[in-house]
């Protein structure tokens, strides 16, 4: 029998989880499925922070300001000003949830990170902020019978009948077969596709999975060239990129070239503080004239103890590979860090397809723009999460669950499965060519050399997984080529100038050529926001 329930959401990140409350608060029925343990999501590795206007010296124009500088001319402004209105009132509500942002004599302190004009970033435990906003999340949600988490529980498929999406398919961890499940909605929150690069400080789970079963249903995608790289991963050989978070900088930490001169200066008035996209290529430069494969991180200056206490988890870390941050120089390299892009949603998480929503990375909702400011991203997770769960609950109000109908069930055939070994070999592939060809500096020449090689990928027989990852690659590809300038984390050394009539996004759909739009607002309706 098909499995029913009111809501389904996928992906338990800070979105995910903000967006099952929202609608078990309503009492509905929510099923939460997300493909490894519930706490495994970029949430739950954000180091440094939360951006948030609280403090006495702060205001939002300002955040906003911030935002749409970073941004570079591709943020959507009525999004940036929700993100930072809203965003206060949602970090004062997950306050109360139990949320323990840290405090100097009871007062929350906060951090800088490169391109804020005032200290507005919210910690905890020194440098585990997403993974405390998890646990009070959690804590949370279990209070809502009406919630029931599904780990291991793999969505490979977005169900899809007359235009509207009415449930899912997914790999059931009990039964090890594909299962369909049926809903009024479905909000999906699955997160970025860091995992595309070779380097990356996104945990494995990111793989961009939902984008590309968005596609694949038929939505719209917008702004998939630009991809933020963070300058600063811990770059130890044969060790994944374990983020040494921009905070650091933002305490006084500097970068150094292999000959230990501090070169950040011969780049940008903002030091280490200027944009990432900025400090990457900077990094990426200096690596080249020095003919090495690594620069410095040197936060010496700092006691033990200051270290210990504010980054404890940095600290432990890189102990673990014999470095003492208070004492050692420590080797980094850019990583891909964050994917500005992804499906098109209206500010209410609306998708181009009736019926699913959207929230968190997997969205572009233009709140980043060609670039995000650093720590907006758990704020978008949560504001835009709760958006997304008023919405589903407002639109959905006449709709049934409809599992009844449902027979377009051949495409269980689609399932293609190949062994482990093949699919994992496919993945080092593209990941290997999306970083070589399609990285932090691009060219018409290797984004060329890309497609072809993603191509010849596509011509062997691949499971699902493999398909939509490289499906994602040769997304990312078409329009960072499409993109005839360079704007934000999109650098193409052939075209190094901004260029005015490039404001535009792309977008991207299945069957159609890729395409451009002034705004990604495409269907302004406004449901009533009952205030926090
Ligand atoms: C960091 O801690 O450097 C990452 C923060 C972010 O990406 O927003």
């Amino acid at each position: 029998m098909a499995l029913e329930t009111d809501f389904i959401v996928i992906g338990s990140g800070i979105a995910g989880l903000r967006a099952s409350i929202e609608l078990a608060q309503a009492g509905a029925k929510v099923s939460v499925l997300t493909k490894s343990k519930t706490s495994d999501s970029n949430t739950e590795w954000a180091q440094g922070g939360v951006a948030v206007v609280l403090s006495d010296d702060d205001n939002a124009e300002l955040h906003e300001d911030d935002t749409l500088i970073a941004g570079a001319g591709l943020c959507d402004e009525e999004a940036v000003t929700t993100l930072v209105v809203e965003g206060t009132r949602y970090i004062k509500q997950l306050i109360d949830w139990g949320t323990e942002f840290d405090r100097e004599g009871g007062n929350l302190v906060f951090t800088q990170e490169a391109a804020h004009s005032r200290r507005r970033i919210l910690h905890a435990h020194g440098d585990s902020t997403g993974k405390e906003i998890v646990r009070a999340l959690v804590a949370r949600a279990r209070q809502e019978d009406s919630i029931n988490l599904l780990p291991f529980a793999h969505v490979e498929k977005l169900l899809v009948m007359d235009q509207r999406c009415v449930g899912v398919r997914f790999l059931d961890p009990i039964l090890k077969a594909p299962r369909d499940i049926f809903a009024r909605g479905v909000v999906l929150c699955t997160g970025g596709a860091g995992q595309l690069y070779q380097h990356s400080t996104n945990p494995p789970v990111a793989t961009g999975d939902g984008m590309a079963m968005s596609y694949f249903a038929g939505a719209e995608l917008a702004d998939m060239e630009f991809v933020q790289f963070h300058p600063t991963a811990l770059n130890i050989e044969n060790a994944p990129r374990f983020l040494l978070s921009e905070a650091m900088r933002g305490e006084g930490a500097v970068l150094r070239n292999a000959l230990g001169k501090r070169f950040m200066g011969d780049y940008d008035d903002r030091l280490e503080l200027a944009p990432r996209d900025i400090v990457s290529r900077s990094i990426v430069s200096e690596l080249r004239k020095t003919g090495t494969r690594t620069v410095f991180l040197d936060i010496t200056q700092k006691s033990e103890e200051f270290l210990r206490h504010r980054f404890p988890k940095i600290y432990e870390t890189c102990k673990y590979f014999d470095l003492d941050i208070s004492k050692d120089l420590l080797p980094v390299s850019p990583a891909s860090h964050y994917t500005m892009g992804g499906v098109r949603t209206d500010l209410w998480g609306r998708t181009t397809i009736t019926g699913l929503y959207a929230a968190g990375e997997v969205t572009c909702t233009g709140v980043h723009g060609a670039n995000r400011l650093a720590s907006n991203s758990l704020l978008e997770g949560l504001v835009f999460g709760a958006r997304a769960g008023k919405a589903a609950l407002q639109d959905s109000q006449n709709w049934a669950v409809d599992s009844g109908r449902w027979t377009a069930d051949t495409d269980r055939s689609e399932t293609n499965p190949q062994s482990d070994r093949i699919a994992t070999s496919v993945r080092k592939r593209v990941k290997r060519v999306m970083w070589e060809r399609v990285g932090i500096v691009r060219d018409e020449g290797s984004l060329k050399r890309a497609l072809s090689e993603f191509k010849q990928i596509s011509k062997s027989s691949l499971s699902n997984a493999s398909r939509n990852f490289v499906t994602l690659a040769k997304l990312v590809t078409e329009a960072a080529l499409w993109r005839e300038e360079s704007r934000g984390g999109h650098f193409r050394s052939d075209k190094p100038e901004q260029i005015e009539n490039w404001a535009i996004h792309s977008i991207q759909k299945r069957g159609a050529k890729i395409g451009s739009a002034e705004t990604l607002d495409f269907k302004p309706e406004k449901v009533i926001d009952r205030a926090v």
